[in-house]
């Protein structure tokens, strides 16, 4: 029972079974649109493992994993606009398909469909579940900004980048590994032993999507390669190229390129200081660091090995 197909097929069936007003079409399409577009589901089933690692049942949980899904795609509505993206999970953007006012209102429903989905528990456990929903909504906004002001900072520490990738996306993860654990009455200890999973699981993923931001398969991604370049995000790699090459660096920005060059040189000089294996080694001392976590997780070999597996999947991810 303990497999991601497991409570993937949960969380589409939830998916494809929730029904949205016909009227204003407007608004609710992008939604249907976004929700259908498939992506990992990783969170709702990070969620629904938790609850069923402390002894609940995925189905009693299912609301709030749809609740934080929901939520997440909510993010990625707004984020495409701020990235001025065009393709997500292979088809255009909702700002692209639509525009941009309706990324935005779009996005909005979906966050208050996703506050309804997760306050949808016992009332016992509504306060707690809906006080970590917010707190980690704010930290994300938090993340979210602390990423665009970075775009044009051209000096920006390490440690910083790795405090608003925990913010923008690690949270996340952690919410909905602790808010699983919190419904199934897990101790606090327990508790805070799965949100520390998912928050160094989180590094490690956004590690590994700034690396397939540059380095992916267009095909397996299912976004634009070289966006975070041309956005001079400040990535791992860039910062580390501006740290140890930052004459050839200069040398790239000065020229004023065209998108397609400026992701073609600014990636040679990643290759030329090894970035793309050196970040790979940081990636795995992450997972290591959240495996580690789980000792502290009250839980059956069974679920452990379950969360161990997908921390090791954040390795070798394409999408
Ligand atoms: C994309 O998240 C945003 C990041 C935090 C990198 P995912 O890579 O989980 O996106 P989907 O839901 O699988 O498409
Ligand atoms: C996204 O980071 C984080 C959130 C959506 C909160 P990215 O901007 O790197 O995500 P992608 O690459 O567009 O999915
Ligand atoms: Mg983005
Ligand atoms: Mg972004
Ligand atoms: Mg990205």
């Amino acid at each position: 029972m303990f497999t991601i197909d497991y409570f993937s097929e949960i969380i589409e069936k939830a998916i494809a079974a929730m029904d949205f007003p016909a009227e204003p079409s407007g608004l609710y399409e992008p939604v249907r649109y976004t929700l259908d577009g498939g992506g990992k589901r990783l969170r709702p089933v990070l969620l629904m493992a938790s609850a069923e690692a402390f002894g609940a049942k995925a189905e009693d949980v299912v609301k709030q994993a749809l609740g934080i899904e929901m939520f997440h795609n909510f993010t990625l509505l707004h984020d495409d606009v701020m990235d001025n993206a065009d393709m997500r999970r292979g088809r255009p953007t909702v700002h692209r398909r639509w525009n941009c006012s309706t990324a935005i209102l779009s996005g909005d429903a979906m966050l208050t469909l996703a506050t309804r989905l997760v306050a949808d528990c016992p009332d016992i456990q509504l306060r707690g579940v809906l006080g970590l929903f917010n707190a980690t909504a704010m930290e994300i906004y938090e993340g979210q900004q602390y990423d665009m002001d970075f775009e044009s900072l051209n000096d920006v520490a390490v440690e910083r980048y790795l405090e608003m990738i925990r913010l923008k996306t690690s949270v996340l993860l952690a919410c909905a590994c602790r808010m699983g654990a919190m419904l199934a009455g897990a101790d606090e200890a327990s508790c805070a032993a799965m949100y520390r999973y998912g928050e160094l699981l989180g590094l490690a993923f956004q590690l590994q999507d700034d690396y397939l931001d540059t380095y992916g398969d267009p095909a397996l991604f299912g976004k634009e390669i070289g966006g975070d370049i041309i956005n001079e995000k400040k990535t791992w790699l860039w910062i580390n190229a501006m740290t140890e090459g930052r004459e050839q660096m200069q040398r790239v920005l000065d020229k004023k390129l065209t998108d397609y060059l400026k992701i073609k040189e600014v990636k040679e000089i990643y290759d030329s200081l090894d970035l793309p294996a050196r970040s790979h080694s940081l990636i795995e001392s992450y997972v290591e660091d959240a495996i580690a976590a789980l000792d502290n997780a009250k839980i059956s070999a069974e679920a452990r090995s379950f969360f161990v597996n997908l921390a090791n999947r954040t390795l070798s991810r394409a999408n």
